[in-house]
C-alpha cells in the first residue's frame, strides 16, 4: 500500500486526483490531510477516509508520498516539510512563483533522490503523446499557443501576486506541452495589459497578453492569453504547430494532423487527463520505477522559468533569455 497525504484540500485534489483515481486505486490508502481551512480537510476525511492533522510536517510523517495542491503563492512550508522528512511529493502547477526557491527545492530533491511529479497532465495524456509523435515525425517551425476565456472564477487568479498571472498559472499547460513536443524555449518577450478590468474591485491582474518565443531548434512561436471575454463568447486553449509538411492542431482531448494527403483526427481519450500522471506517480512511489513520470520537479522548473519570463517581460516588453 502507498500511504498518500494531502496538503491543500481544494477543487483540483477532490475532483481531478482523488475522485477519478486515488480514491479508487487498489494500492492507495489516503491517510492524512492538512489545509489552512480546517473544514476543507475535514470534508476530505469524512468523504474518503483518513485523518485531519495539524501541520504539513505531520502529513509527511504519516505518508509515503504527499500531494501539494495549494494556491501558487503559498508554496514554501509544504515543500520544506517534504524535504525535511524525505517524503516523495506530487505538486500541482505552478510549482512556485519564486524561481530561486524552486531551484533550491530541485537541488534538495536531487540530493535526497526523491520521487516527484509536477501536475502537467497533458504531456502524460494520450493527446499530449499524439501531439509529440506527430510533431517529432516532422520539422516544427512555427508554434501558436493560446488560452482565451472570461474573468476567472478561481479567486486567486484575479491577482497577479497570488497566481503569477495567466501565463504562469494557466497557459503553463500549453507551454509545457509544447516544450515536450517541440523542445526547449530559450528566449521570450511580450506585453501584458489590463484592458477590461480597470475599475474592478477584487482585481489586480492583466487580462490580455502576447509573447513571442524562440525555441532552441530555431522554431518561433507566439503565446496569447485573455481573461477579457464575456460569458458565452468563444474562447478555448490549445496550440497549433506548423511543421514543414503538416499542421498539428491540439485543443484539450482533440488532436488533428493535416497533411497534403488529408486530415487525420486522433480519437479523444476517455476520462480525466490527470489520471495518467497519477497512475505514473503512484507506480513510481510503489516500485521505484520513475520512467512513467514525464514531469519531475526538475523538468517542471523549466516550464516555470519560461512562464515567469513571459510575465516579467510582459511588464517591460524586454526580451529575456531563459
Ligand atoms: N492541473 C490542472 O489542470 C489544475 C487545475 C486547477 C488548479 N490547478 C492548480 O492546483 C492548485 C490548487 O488549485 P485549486 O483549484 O484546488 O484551488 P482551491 O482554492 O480549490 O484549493 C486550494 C486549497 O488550498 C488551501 N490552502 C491555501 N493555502 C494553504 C496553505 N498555505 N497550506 C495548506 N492549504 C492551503 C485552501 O484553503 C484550499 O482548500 C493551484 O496551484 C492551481 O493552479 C491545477
Amino acid at each position: 500500500m502507498v500511504r498518500i497525504g494531502v496538503i491543500g484540500c481544494g477543487n483540483i485534489m477532490r475532483n481531478a486526483h482523488i475522485g477519478p483515481t486515488l480514491g479508487e486505486h487498489p494500492d492507495v490508502e489516503l491517510v492524512a490531510y492538512y489545509d489552512i481551512n480546517a473544514e476543507a480537510a475535514e470534508g476530505f476525511a469524512r468523504d474518503v477516509g483518513g485523518e485531519v492533522v495539524g501541520s504539513e510536517r505531520e502529513v509527511c510523517e504519516r505518508s509515503d508520498a504527499v500531494y501539494i495542491a495549494i494556491p501558487p503563492n503559498a508554496h514554501g512550508p509544504a515543500e520544506q516539510a517534504a524535504l525535511e522528512t524525505g517524503t516523495h511529493f506530487f505538486v500541482e502547477k505552478p510549482q512556485a512563483l519564486d524561481l530561486g526557491f524552486a531551484r533550491e527545492v530541485a537541488a534538495e530533491v536531487e540530493r535526497l533522490d526523491l520521487t516527484t511529479c509536477v501536475g502537467y497532465q497533458w504531456r502524460h495524456s494520450p493527446a499530449g503523446q499524439a501531439v509529440r509523435q506527430a510533431v517529432q515525425a516532422s520539422t516544427p517551425v512555427l508554434v501558436n499557443m493560446w488560452w482565451h476565456m472570461g474573468t476567472p472564477k478561481l479567486f486567486f487568479n484575479r491577482f497577479k501576486e497570488r497566481s503569477g498571472g495567466q501565463v504562469v498559472e494557466q497557459v503553463t499547460h500549453i507551454v509545457d506541452t509544447m516544450r515536450y513536443a517541440v523542445g526547449e524555449i530559450v528566449e521570450v518577450f511580450g506585453r501584458q495589459r489590463n484592458v477590461v478590468h480597470q475599475d474592478w474591485e477584487d482585481w489586480d491582474n492583466d487580462d490580455v497578453g502576447v509573447a513571442c518565443v524562440r525555441f532552441e531548434s530555431g522554431a518561433l512561436g507566439t503565446i496569447t492569453n485573455c481573461y477579457a471575454l464575456i460569458d458565452g463568447a468563444p474562447g478555448g486553449s490549445g496550440a497549433e504547430i506548423l511543421c514543414t509538411d503538416r499542421r498539428v492542431y491540439w485543443e484539450g482531448k482533440n488532436v488533428t494532423v493535416r497533411t497534403a494527403d488529408g486530415e487525420e483526427r486522433v480519437p479523444p481519450f476517455d476520462g480525466q487527463p490527470q489520471r495518467c500522471e497519477d497512475l505514473a506517480f503512484i507506480e513510481a512511489v510503489k516500485t521505484g520505477d520513475r520512467s512513467g513520470i514525464l514531469s519531475p520537479y526538475s523538468d517542471g522548473l523549466k516550464t516555470l522559468a519560461v512562464t515567469l519570463a513571459c510575465a516579467q517581460s510582459g511588464e517591460t516588453g524586454t526580451p529575456i533569455g531563459i
